[in-house]
């Protein structure tokens, strides 16, 4: 393959899984450049961020728009006016429709706070910590039309601990997705993950030996 691959990234807040990707972006190996930075809302945090690295960047709020087939298809006309190739969902959170989904199959990523499929949608730590799990993460995935339900591409898992407030346990994970989400983008721009027939082809599989114990198992 040549050249970089365009990827638009779609925000809503804070933006910390974007910034990610702008500074694994930032290393002249890395497959994909950053094209566009897109908020749905004018206050998101992460939008002065973008500006400050000077990327184009974008507001299409869902509230001036009658229904999700609208507002899908402004994100979709701004994505490719700034020549998107592949979509990063960072933090954006609102329902991407199918049309959309199928028109960009393969081509839309996302980062999910939970190890999918527990956990779809909201308020992921506070479930997690009120179920009493005790191994927790991270998951990107392609995009489908079924919510935080696409074929899973990578996943990290973080032990969660005795005291664990919802907001420790959210740091932990975030730090664990800003690792993998450039990981999966770079695989997905590089063409080593793709999606044939609705599966994942990628060409390695995790290290057998790595186990997560938690609580910690004492060697004896
Ligand atoms: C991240 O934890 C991301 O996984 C989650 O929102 C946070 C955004 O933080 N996304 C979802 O819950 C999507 N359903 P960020 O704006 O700092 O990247």
């Amino acid at each position: 393959m040549t050249g970089k691959r365009r990827v638009g990234i779609l925000i809503s807040g804070r933006g910390s899984n974007m910034q990610s990707l702008v500074a694994a972006a930032d290393d002249p190996d890395y497959p994909a450049e950053v094209c566009l930075v897109l908020s749905n809302r004018a206050d998101a945090a992460g939008l002065a961020f973008a500006e400050a690295r000077n990327l184009p960047t974008a507001v299409v709020d869902h509230r001036d728009f009658s229904d999700r087939a609208a507002f899908d298809a402004e994100v979709a006309g701004r994505l490719r006016q700034h020549g998107a190739e592949l979509v990063a969902c960072a933090g954006f959170m609102r329902i991407l429709g199918e049309r959309l989904t199928a028109e960009w199959s393969g081509r839309v990523l996302n980062i999910h706070p939970s190890l999918l499929p527990c956990y779809r949608g909201l308020d992921t730590h506070e479930r997690a910590l009120a179920d009493g799990v005790r191994v927790h993460g991270c998951t990107v995935h392609f995009v489908s039309p079924e919510l935080d339900a696409g074929p899973i591409i990578c996943q990290a898992a973080v032990p969660v601990m005795a005291d664990d407030t919802p907001s420790s346990l959210a740091a932990r994970v975030l730090k664990a997705e800003h690792a993998i989400y450039p990981q999966a983008l770079a695989w997905v721009a590089s063409g080593q993950v793709r999606l044939e027939n609705g599966k994942v082809r990628a060409p390695s599989s995790g290290d057998p030996d790595q186990t997560l114990f938690s609580p910690a198992i004492r060697a004896r």
